[in-house]
């Protein structure tokens, strides 16, 4: 799986989700995250981390997608975790992936801020498409917001998972952690991408 988290608005949890998903994913094959963010929080994760299951590395650059295949050489899977606001970066990621994920937090002034990122997939229409997925991160479980979200989203013609992340504690403070042992959600998430993931395969061409 070729897995890019991306949303173009800072704070979404992209890091968060590409580094848990990484984890996970590591599990399974081998591994390799790749951080094209040129701030460089998911590789001071790792190297903060000391015992990181898997390599990480720095390619905040935009011909990425151009890059990938030498990078990913010998893996099974590759997540890319991309910057806010570098429209370029994020795009060679995009065509880097067979997977996007966009991780959106249920609040107004988010899903007010995901057309940036909606129109650069569709500025890949007829070069490369994608399997795309909206994960909602950061919900407060038993309010309303991630109901209205999800269906702001599907009203988009988007595609949204079932599994969604909540607002934890223990996300916020996973940084410089190893996870493999507490991937909380996130495994649910994994669990619902994989078969998604092998069927969008298999349907291609
Ligand atoms: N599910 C969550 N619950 C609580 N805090 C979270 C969660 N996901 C992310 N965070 C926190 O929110 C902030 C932004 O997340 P981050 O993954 O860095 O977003 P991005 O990479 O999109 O800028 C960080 O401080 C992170 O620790
Ligand atoms: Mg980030």
């Amino acid at each position: 799986m070729k897995l890019t988290v991306a949303n173009l608005k800072g704070g979404a949890g992209k890091t968060t989700t590409a580094v848990y998903l990484a984890n996970a994913l590591a599990m399974q094959g081998r591994t390799l995250l790749i951080d094209a963010d040129p701030q460089g929080s998911a590789l001071s994760w790792s190297e903060t981390a000391g015992d990181f299951p898997l390599p990480v590395v720095a390619a905040p650059v935009k011909d990425l997608n151009r890059r990938v295949a030498q990078l990913a050489e010998g893996y099974l899977h590759v997540v890319i975790d991309t910057p806010p606001g570098e429209l370029a970066i994020t795009r060679s990621a995009m065509l880097a992936a067979d997977t996007v994920l966009i991780p959106i937090p249920p609040s107004l002034m988010d899903l007010d801020r995901l057309r940036p990122t909606l129109e650069l997939l569709a500025d890949l229409e007829g070069l490369h498409s994608p399997q795309v997925v909206c994960l909602l991160t950061r919900v407060r479980k038993g309010t309303r917001s991630s109901r209205a979200a999800r269906e702001v989203l599907l009203e988009l013609g988007l595609n949204v998972m079932t599994a969604e992340v909540s607002l934890r504690e223990s996300y916020a403070n996973g940084f410089g952690l190893s996870l493999s042992k507490d991937l909380g959600e996130y495994a649910d998430v994994l669990a619902e991408l994989l078969p998604a993931h092998q069927t969008s395969q298999v349907a291609q061409p």
